[in-house]
């Protein structure tokens, strides 16, 4: 559909033939904005299509005869979690399984938009900063398009699952010594001296689009209405920011009348955004050293901070913390009451909502969907170390027998 890049700080329009990451006057970040949304929709043209990202095409940024570079994205299970919501005390609880995704995260939605952007720019090669996910992503969607892909990653703490994927997808891997705060730096100054490279961080405001598709697929999966409250975690910022500017199209459409609260959750030793807000400011103060056992969301200084608190003040929501701890108790409490297993910083999601459950911040009452964000199976070693050991027997009856407590 006919768009501009509109500037979240100072309002500056750009044209959608220029590759921007930041506004040109004062720096802040950009936003795609749709001319004449309401007039242009059809929604019988998307109950034609199956649930997934493309389903909302018209939604989308991309010239219509462009090459859309697609690996099944999206059409992600929204689990009804009956178990789950039981234990915690709630009534009705769902839980989005971003980790059905083709690379196991959230980010292939991203990434299906981004990379079709960059062929219908022209770009040759796509690069980004990344703790693992949005590397992986980048790299099988560069690999199906035919581009060339560099992606920059801290030194230490990608989980092993991630760096797998990025390497054998055939992306060129730099670990920088230092942070992903660090990462994103060097790659931001590098998309800005060398054009030809084209940035899939989510500055890029056109990934955010694709990710922005998780508010209608909800919206679409229980027939048309939204939940009261969606909980989120957050890293570098973009995803919460992307499905608040989700919901609030659905209600500029006149497709929803009220709007989700949206709740995000950081890690506590990685929590700026957390912190600005409980502290009722308007800007963050960046931490210096990040560190939790959630390495997606490892990030002191995330991008999208601005837009983030946006769309928790603006949906009357919050910002939570939670501890290593309380994350990996969520991780194997969804594991074992729904069947569902998420890497650390997902279970963030449900850990934060234990917590403002306890304290009386969510209520019984209100219909709550938590974004799982990433497959565990993305990072095995944390999980692993988190559980019992299996014991060794021998292969006779009688040994398995006692291994189980079983007499005779
Ligand atoms: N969950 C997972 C599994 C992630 O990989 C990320 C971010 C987030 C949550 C947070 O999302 O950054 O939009 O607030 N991972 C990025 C990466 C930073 O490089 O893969 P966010």
């Amino acid at each position: 559909m006919k768009h501009h890049l509109e500037c979240i700080g100072c309002g500056a329009h750009y044209s959608q033939s220029e590759i921007l990451y930041a506004c040109k006057s004062c720096g802040d970040l950009l936003e795609v904005r749709y001319e004449s949304l309401r007039d242009s929709i059809d929604t019988s043209l998307w109950k034609a299509r199956p649930i997934s990202v493309w389903r909302y095409e018209e939604l989308l940024p991309l010239d219509s005869a462009s090459m859309k570079v697609s690996l099944g994205e999206g059409g992600t299970s929204l689990h009804r979690s009956i178990r789950l919501a039981e234990s915690l005390g709630l009534k009705r609880l769902h839980v989005k399984n971003e980790g059905e995704n083709p690379t196991g995260s959230f980010k292939d939605r991203g990434m299906t938009v981004g990379v079709s952007k960059a062929v219908e720019i022209g770009a040759e090669k796509v690069v980004c900063a990344s703790t693992g996910n949005t590397s992986a992503s980048l790299a099988a969607y560069a690999a199906k398009a035919g581009l060339e892909c560099i992606v920059l990653i801290p030194s230490e703490k990608v989980a092993l699952g991630k760096l797998a994927q990025a390497v054998i997808y055939g992306a060129r891997v730099l670990q920088i010594e230092g942070s992903f705060d660090d990462a994103l730096r060097a790659v931001v100054e590098l998309a800005q001296s060398k054009t030809s490279f084209y940035l899939l961080n989510s500055i890029n405001p056109y990934r955010l689009e694709g990710q922005k598709t998780l508010a209608y697929e909800v919206w679409d999966q229980l027939g048309g209405r939204v939940p009261d409250t969606i909980i989120v975690p957050v890293g570098n910022a973009g995803n919460i920011s992307a499905i608040w500017k989700g919901f609030q199209e659905l209600n500029q459409l006149g497709l929803i009348s009220n709007l989700p609260k949206m709740i995000g959750i950081q890690a506590e030793g990685a929590s700026p955004i957390a912190e600005a807000f409980r502290k009722g400011l308007s800007r963050i103060d960046p931490v210096t050293n990040p560190e939790t056992v959630a390495t997606a969301i490892r990030i002191g200084s995330p991008a999208s901070w601005k837009k983030a608190l946006r769309a928790v003040r603006g949906s009357k929501g919050l910002m939570e913390t939670v501890t290593d701890e309380e994350i990996l108790e969520a991780q194997k409490l969804l594991a074992r009451l729904e069947g569902i297993f998420v890497e650390p910083a997902s279970a963030s999601s449900i850990a934060g909502l234990k917590k403002l459950v306890e304290v009386g911040a969510v209520s019984r009452e209100e219909e709550v969907m938590c974004v799982a964000t990433g497959h565990g199976l993305k990072d095995p070693e944390v999980a692993e170390r988190a559980c019992e050991k299996p014991i060794t027997v021998g292969a006779d009856q009688n040994s398995i027998k006692r291994a189980l407590g079983l007499n005779g």
